[in-house]
């Protein structure tokens, strides 16, 4: 979603700002915008569109040291100029990320005191309320202390004041905000891939935290306005794990890059030994009812979590949408352990539900990719994934780290349940030993994955239908292919076809099967038969060689212990979306519409 930078220091800040701002584009944004103080006044300039549309407004050459940037996805108001951020009204110009939920209240209010609103935007309505309780406090700090008592919502600003044309102000509640010092200046940042070129040592800002950036200096004010020292975080990524080495899209790149992701993940909890799993993982055995609690694909990580526990670990799983989930009633009981999953650990809803469950007394476990973010910082025990910085909005490799940790989850619960035998258990961990080599075969057979993707990309629809553990698969093979190619596609438990949407199959209609469960594969091939009857084009998905030709292209994939069968099962899914998009000329790894970390409800 939105992306904030600003920087204040001894170098020319244009170059710097533009640089960061263009990191921080895998995002997901409509338009972009930067202000900047020369000769003590603020400049600002911002534009439609991509940031190479804004490049062509600015000289890279002029005289300032101060500014602030901002890319905006838009939220309040159509992504036009006017929207656009940063925007300035009185004496303040601030860039926003998150949303003020009570800014129609107050914009009213504003109104009548005699404030004229250019844009359609909430960030419009902060700059003017900082400008009138400003009038009432003279004293900047004291009347960004104040606003954070009347804002309702999520936000972290980017504040330059007229009045003091040599700071940049930050404060945020919800949305993340960091700030850091480089030999040469001082950064804010929304991310930390904006600033990675001059510094990896960030502070991570507390709710209503206030940060005064001069060149030489960052000072940071608690809620109560006393100066605080805060802890010096370390990236550890490097800035070219935010390249693409030579591929043509992130997406591509991050999908060659999971059997060293899914290597990382599991060797981090897990050296070969029990004891290890035991040693990472021993607080989750009291528990025994469990709700995974995630949005778009980490919610479908979720369901393949579901399946594997409650089969190996005969644990009742309920996973849940967390848009839905937060404003439910649940039903928890004293051994309730609430899972949330998520890459960026920043989703709004993931986040609200985290605290909701926290509200009413459950222990929360969070499985995050971003070190440091929000959900990981607030849920009780953390379970990091190893998949590195990822860039393109369609998530592939976080989703497969996710699924390792589940998969590891199943292996350890089942284990000490005593549901798996040690005998089963050595299969298990005959074959992940095996993983990364399979995941890596898997990968580099991708040619005949575009093969089909060449015979498919013109359909208008596509569906994926699959059983059980198939079925979670599917509805992300789906998602990933409507997310990025635009082409719609709906994913059904086979068996409920013929309720009602066989009616959309036609002749060629692209019907992609998953099947890789035993003991649900001859029912899948019933229903496959079923569309290909009426003229499906059936994309055959399985770990098993057909023992007849019920299909127009077969997928085959390794066969391995089904706890870990789905790593391998994606990969196909995932290479499939992408040449489908690719063929349709879609912007892979920015689609339209989408945003990489969804920090708005
Ligand atoms: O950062 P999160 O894992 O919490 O994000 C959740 C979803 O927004 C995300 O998985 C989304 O569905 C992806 N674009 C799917 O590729």
């Amino acid at each position: 979603m939105c992306g904030i930078i600003g920087y204040v220091g001894h170098n020319l800040c244009i170059p710097k700002i533009i640089h960061g701002l263009e990191n921080l584009e895998y995002r997901g944004y409509d338009s972009a915008g930067i202000a900047y103080v020369l000769n003590n006044k603020t400049k600002i300039i911002k534009e439609k569109g991509k940031i190479s549309n804004l490049k062509k407004l600015l000289d890279f050459d002029t005289t300032t040291n101060l500014g602030i940037a901002h890319t905006r996805w838009a939220t309040h108001g159509e992504a036009n100029k006017i929207n656009a951020h940063p925007h300035s009204l009185g004496k303040f110009t601030i860039v926003h990320n998150g949303i003020i939920e009570n800014y129609s209240k107050l914009k009213q209010e504003l109104e009548n005191n005699g404030y004229v609103f250019k844009s359609e935007t909430d960030t419009e309505v902060a700059c003017a309320l900082l400008d009138e309780i400003y009038k009432q406090e003279k004293d900047i700090l004291k009347a960004l202390n104040k606003v954070t008592k009347i804002f309702r919502g999520s936000y972290a600003f980017g504040i330059i004041c007229s009045d003091d044309p040599n700071a940049i102000y930050a404060l945020r509640c919800t949305s993340p905000l960091i700030v850091a010092n480089s030999p040469d200046g001082n950064f804010i940042a929304s991310d930390v891939p904006a600033i990675l070129k001059y510094t990896n040592k960030y502070i991570l800002l507390d709710d209503f935290d206030i940060a005064k950036l001069t060149k030489d200096n960052i000072i940071i004010y608690d809620e109560f306005l006393h100066e605080t020292k805060k802890k010096v975080n370390t990236f550890s990524g490097t800035f070219e794990s935010a390249a693409k080495n030579g591929y043509e899209h992130f997406m591509l790149k991050e999908i060659h890059e999971q059997d060293k992701v899914f290597k990382d993940t599991i060797n981090f909890y897990f050296d070969g030994t029990i004891e290890s799993l035991k040693k990472n993982f021993s607080f989750l055995k009291k528990y025994n009812k469990i709700d995974i609690v995630a949005c778009g694909s980490a919610y479908h990580t979720g369901l393949v979590g579901k399946s594997l526990i409650e089969n190996y670990v005969n644990i009742p799983v309920n996973v849940e949408v967390a848009s839905e989930y937060r404003y439910k009633r649940c039903f928890y009981d004293y051994n309730t352990l609430v899972i949330l999953v998520s890459q960026s650990g920043e989703t709004a809803d993931t986040l609200a539900a985290l605290r909701k469950a926290k509200n009413d007394g459950i222990t929360t476990m969070a499985i995050v990719n971003v070190v440091g973010s929000s959900i990981a910082r607030e849920a009780d025990h953390v379970i990091y994934i190893k998949a590195g910085c990822e860039i393109a909005v369609a998530t592939t490799k976080a989703y497969l780290a996710q699924l390792a940790i589940f998969s590891l989850l199943t292996i350890y619960l089942g284990y000490q349940n005593k549901t798996i035998s040690e005998n089963e258990l050595n299969i298990i961990l005959d074959d992940l030993k095996k993983m990364p080599k399979l995941i890596n075969d898997t990968i580099k057979n991708y040619n005949s994955y575009f093969n089909i993707a060449d015979k498919i990309y013109k359909n208008k629809q596509i569906f994926f239908i699959g059983r059980g553990i198939d079925y979670a698969l599917s509805m992300e093979g789906s998602l990933k292919l409507k997310e990025i190619s635009y082409i719609n596609s709906v994913a059904y438990q086979a068996g409920e076809l013929k309720h009602g949407t066989i009616s959309l199959i036609t002749k060629n209609t692209p019907v992609i099967a998953i099947a890789t469960d035993t003991k649900l594969i001859e029912k899948t091939i019933s229903n496959i038969k079923e569309t290909k009857a009426r003229g499906a084009y059936v994309i055959y998905v399985s770990n098993e060689e057909p023992s007849e030709k019920f299909y127009d292209e077969l997928i085959k994939i390794h066969k391995v212990h089904p706890i870990l069968q789905s790593i391998l099962t994606i990969v196909p899914l995932q290479l499939l979306a992408y040449k489908v998009a690719k063929n349709n000329g879609c912007d892979i790894d920015q689609p339209r519409n989408l945003a990489k970390s969804v920090t708005v409800e």
